[in-house]
């Protein structure tokens, strides 16, 4: 297995480490630290506008309980695709807090920016790309879109088709065009067959998004299948890369502090497959994982991956920038 030297840095929602998740500030900041492509999970209003945010509900992130009582579905969900744009503008958004009983209002993260601050709003994806491209020209540089779509059979249930509502705001400002900027990601394997197979003549990449089959997630996929060495096979006939949870790639630290890590990334990478694992936090760190340089030493060095999806995108810029003074890669 060879070191990838340069990884690519997706600023996971953002440089959320530091700003509430998928807000502008979020992602100019991570623009400005160096990230190399802006994540974006996208769901759509009821009106059928993409807009950016990571789940199908709003009250993790917003203040929509308190602006909109009464509005919630039987489950005490509210969900954005119930909301118009128009109503959507009028949220505020904070740091994500848990919704339990429990723990109500407390802060996923504690030492992260501070929740009773909701000093935002929830973007559309045409606002995104366009700040995004702005700030590309404005700063003289290149910085690509990588974007997930949520819960697509979920949205086409609800009677709105997602990946063509991406596809047309990618059409309007010019990405459709630009296949080095963009990735598209999903956890669904037939939403990205059905992508690849609309956007064969002009095709752009795809990651499918592999996570653990009791999440719940919007895909009767197997996820345990796609990390074998058939499943891989499989994800190849569609994909260009495969996004593992981290805990699929590293498994602990052996008694004598060696990393134990899975074949997954050659296995998939003899396949032509790259392999973008999730998610990368200093402030979570697995099980044996004293430090977030030991964490990134241990996936960019020992593991190879060709890049990584992180909270905290200046701490990676940090970490490749040493790695590359030190001439150790
Ligand atoms: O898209 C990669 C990673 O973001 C998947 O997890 O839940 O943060 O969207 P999630
Ligand atoms: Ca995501």
């Amino acid at each position: 297995m060879s070191t990838n030297p340069n990884p690519i840095i997706i600023a996971h929602r953002g440089a959320s480490g530091y700003l509430p998740e998928h807000t502008l500030a979020a992602k100019a900041l991570a623009h400005a630290m160096g990230a190399n492509y802006l994540e974006q999970d996208v769901v759509l209003s009821r009106d059928g506008t993409p807009i950016v945010l990571h789940d199908i509900h709003l009250d993790s992130t917003t203040d929509v309980a308190q602006r909109f009582p009464g509005r919630a579905r039987k489950d005490g969900r509210f969900y954005a695709i119930d909301f118009d744009l128009d109503e959507i503008r009028q949220l505020r958004v904070h740091e994500r807090t848990h919704l339990d009983a429990a723990h109500q209002g407390n802060a996923v993260y504690p030492q992260r920016f501070p929740a009773e601050h909701a000093l935002f709003s929830v973007p559309t994806l045409l606002e995104e790309i366009t700040m995004l491209a702005g700030l590309d020209r404005s700063r003289g540089c290149q910085t690509g879109v990588y974007i997930e779509l949520k819960s697509p059979l979920w949205h086409r249930c609800e009677g709105l088709d997602l990946p063509a509502a991406i596809i047309e705001v990618l059409e309007q400002t010019g990405y459709r065009d630009r296949p080095d900027q963009v990735f598209l990601q999903c956890f669904d394997d037939q939403t990205l067959q059905q992508l690849s197979r609309e956007l064969k003549a002009k095709p752009l990449p795809m990651i499918q998004l592999i996570g653990e089959n009791g999440w719940g997630e919007d895909s009767a996929v197997d996820y345990d299948y796609l990390r074998t060495p058939a499943g891989l096979d499989y994800v190849a006939g569609y994909a260009q890369g495969i996004g593992p949870f981290i805990p699929h790639i590293y498994h602990g630290m052996t008694p004598t502090g060696e990393p134990q890590l899975s074949a997954l990334v050659e296995q998939a990478q003899t396949r032509g497959l790259q392999v973008h694992p999730y998610t990368f936090r200093r402030d979570e760190l697995p099980a044996g994982i004293e430090s977030f340089e030991q964490l990134l030493d241990i996936f960019i060095r020992q593991a190879g991956v060709d890049g990584l999806f992180t909270d905290f995108p200046d701490l990676v810029v940090d970490y490749l920038d040493k790695l590359h003074q030190s001439g150790t890669n």
